[in-house]
């Protein structure tokens, strides 16, 4: 949020949103959007052979070093599981095409080689996960 605020990670849709807000309401958002129960969004949808391969594909690329084994993730490191299937969808092809502007450029480095098609199977198994 700081990052949006400041205008160094571009999301066209924040722009502006967070201009007045302190830090420290940063700080209590942030407390307060982590302490709310995950609601998984998709998972009526979920197809066993695509979640397959992007699980396969995410333990053979060890996603989970940093994201934790169950993709909770840590820290700085955001979860990953249960996550809308659209947006993680959308985040893996940016920073990939290096468009990801203001992220931490080891993910842009992690997602090279990625064909969409594999891309499309990671994003499926993170948000069934
Ligand atoms: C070396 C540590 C590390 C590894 C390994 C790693 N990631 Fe990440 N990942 C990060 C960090 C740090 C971020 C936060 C980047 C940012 O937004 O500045 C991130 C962000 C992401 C995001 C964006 C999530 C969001 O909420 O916006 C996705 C999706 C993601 N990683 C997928 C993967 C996949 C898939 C793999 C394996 C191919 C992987 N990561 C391996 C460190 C890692």
């Amino acid at each position: 949020m700081v990052m949006i605020r400041e205008g160094l990670r571009e999301i066209p849709e924040m722009n502006g949103l967070l201009k007045h807000v302190s830090d420290k309401q940063i700080q209590e958002l942030s407390a307060l959007l982590s302490s709310q129960a995950l609601e998984a969004s998709n998972k009526a949808t979920k197809d066993l052979s695509k979640f397959t391969r992007g699980e396969d594909l995410s333990k053979k690329s060890l996603c989970g070093t940093c994201h934790m084994p169950q993709y909770q993730g840590q820290n700085q490191v955001p979860r990953l599981a249960g996550q809308r299937e659209e947006y993680l969808l959308k985040t893996m092809i940016a920073m990939r095409d290096g468009k990801a502007v203001g992220r931490d450029t080891m993910m842009s480095g992690i997602m090279v080689g990625f064909s969409d098609q594999q891309i499309s199977a990671l994003a499926h198994f993170f948000s069934n996960r």
